[in-house]
């Protein structure tokens, strides 16, 4: 099995919460038709079966999808029956992603979970594995334990919250980084001159601006839409290349706290 992927290439993902059913699947058919090719979902999305089922509708051969889900706190101690009911519900008989989905240092179970994990990957279940919210110190921990470095890290970021700190760190690691919520959910920010102005001067909306600042920093977007024209757009963008400029402007746009999302005490099991 080939454990390589190049997220750098695939430059984007489609992402799937908080869809479900039928309205789940016919996303990601759509999103496939249209030339996604990474797919994320999560055990805690409660959709991966139409997930699964997009994906089949689509007609698209099993190797030219990369498939990503994701452990859910509540299994941290249940890694191999997790992994078991993901295969299951998204009907493949192998993961291309699998990441923890959040650290839950109040658990103190991720280390063990990743280690656990990396057997599953062994046996020939996962491609890669990677991770989603982890700060450095869950990283260091990782490596302690098991002397393993996740592939990837799967974060928060939009221009109104860039942590610039953690992303060097993380390429530091040669960790790739991946952007959820990188539209800051079809916020405020679409309204924000910086944003504006590259969208005027590249001729392309100001969604397409922001995921196009993804690229910029170095981070894959993944970006959720249930509408046709929206999606194709988001495809694009991450073509459109900014000036230094344009993306300096961009990310000096004010930086909103972490809040509840603090992977630190965030506690979604
Ligand atoms: N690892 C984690 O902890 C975590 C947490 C949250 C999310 N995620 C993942 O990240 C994915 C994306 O995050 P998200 O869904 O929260 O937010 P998002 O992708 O930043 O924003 C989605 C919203 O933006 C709108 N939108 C999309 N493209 C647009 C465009 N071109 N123009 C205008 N509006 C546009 C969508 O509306 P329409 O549908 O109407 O187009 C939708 O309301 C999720 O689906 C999930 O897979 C992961």
């Amino acid at each position: 099995m080939n454990t390589q992927i190049d997220f750098e290439s695939i430059g984007i993902g489609f992402g799937t919460s908080p869809l479900k059913g039928d309205e789940a699947a016919s996303a990601v058919t759509a999103a496939i038709e249209v030339g996604y090719t990474l797919i994320d979902t999560a055990s805690r999305y409660e959709n991966e079966e139409a997930v699964g089922q997009g994906i089949r509708d689509s007609g698209i051969a099993r190797h030219d999808v990369i498939i990503q889900t994701k452990l859910r706190g509540r299994d941290h101690g249940n890694v191999r029956g997790a992994l078991e009911q993901s295969l299951t519900k998204l009907g493949v008989d192998y993961i291309d992603v699998w990441m923890i989905h959040w650290p839950l240092p109040m658990l103190g179970l991720y280390a063990q979970a990743y280690e656990e994990m990396a057997k599953l990957q062994e046996e020939g279940l996962v491609r890669t594995l990677g991770v989603s919210n982890f700060l450095p110190e869950h990283l260091d921990e990782v490596e302690s334990r098991t002397g393993l470095v996740p592939v990837v890290n799967q974060i928060q970021i939009d221009p109104g919250i860039h942590r610039s700190d953690l992303r060097h760190e993380l390429t530091r690691r040669g960790i790739a980084i991946q952007a959820w919520s990188p539209l800051s959910k079809g916020g405020e920010l679409f309204d924000a001159e910086p944003v504006k102005a590259a969208a005027n001067a590249h001729g392309i909306t100001p969604s397409q601006a922001i995921l196009a600042w993804h690229r910029a920093i170095g981070t894959i977007p993944i970006v959720r839409s249930t509408n046709e024209e929206r999606r194709k757009q988001n495809l694009h963008a991450v073509q459109v290349t900014l000036s230094p400029e344009e993306v300096r402007a961009i990310s000096a746009l004010p930086q909103r706290p972490l809040g509840e999302w603090d992977p630190a005490t965030h506690d979604e099991r």
